[in-house]
């Protein structure tokens, strides 16, 4: 009788071991670049993002509600993934190129962020043309927290946009937590309501400027309510 020598089983054996690595690698690598694993997003409401707390840079006890933000004049307002990441400060800098339009429409542009490290704001403020404020309980990151992980290194979006910033000359750091995805909102006056909600689909996603622009024409100035 013919007996495969054990050495023989156990290469076949490493073999098609690998060959099924590979294949889930692949197949791993495919899925994470559709959308089936992004994380699953829940439109704020009004009254959510109103009651969120937010927090002066400068002094962190002088709070305030995240409504006071927008009340009179509306507001075009950036959740920060991190301040650090070269994605977030390109976004911050094109968003800051409607500031002249969005001066014009007497709309103010804000920033929020989740935490205040080091000089981590400071150093990314030159990339954004508006007030930043600190959003501990990461109100304008939820309702429900969207966090993408490594994932998103294997996602051929993610690496395209940061081809694109790093082109443009981006540069920043690894610090803080990065994670939890941000965003773009353009919220009305008063209840007037939440007029555009661009959620990061995945690192580096930005948010659509002639969009938010024409969000921004909608909000209704609290002095030309008739
Ligand atoms: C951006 O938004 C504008 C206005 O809503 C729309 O016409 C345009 O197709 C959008 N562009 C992209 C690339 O989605």
């Amino acid at each position: 009788m013919w007996v495969v020598p054990e050495s023989d089983i156990f290469t076949m054996g490493l073999w098609s071991i690998s060959v099924g690595a590979l294949g889930a690698a692949v197949a791993g690598i495919i899925l994470a670049n559709t959308d089936y694993f992004l994380p699953t997003m829940e439109k704020a409401t009004l009254e959510y993002l109103e009651d969120a707390e937010l927090k002066s840079i400068a002094d962190d006890s002088r709070k305030f509600k995240a409504k006071d933000l927008w009340e009179k004049n509306g507001a075009v307002i950036m959740a920060v993934r991190r301040p650090g990441c070269f994605l977030c400060r390109e976004e911050a800098s094109s968003l800051s190129q409607l500031k002249p339009e969005l001066d014009q429409l007497g709309v103010p542009l804000y920033g929020v962020v989740k935490e205040k490290i080091g000089t981590e704001i400071e150093a990314f403020q030159p990339y954004f043309k508006g007030d930043l404020f600190l959003d501990e309980k990461k109100c304008f990151y939820g309702p429900q927290k969207r966090k993408m992980m490594y994932l998103g290194f294997i996602r051929l979006g993610v690496w395209q946009n940061f081809r694109r910033a790093w082109k443009a000359g981006y540069d920043g750091n690894l610090e803080g937590e990065g994670f939890i995805l941000g965003g773009v909102f353009v919220i009305g006056s008063g209840n007037q309501g939440i007029l555009l909600e661009h959620r990061e689909k995945e690192f580096g996603d930005k948010a659509n400027l002639t969009a938010v622009l024409e969000a921004a024409k909608k909000i209704k100035r609290k002095n030309e309510v008739h």
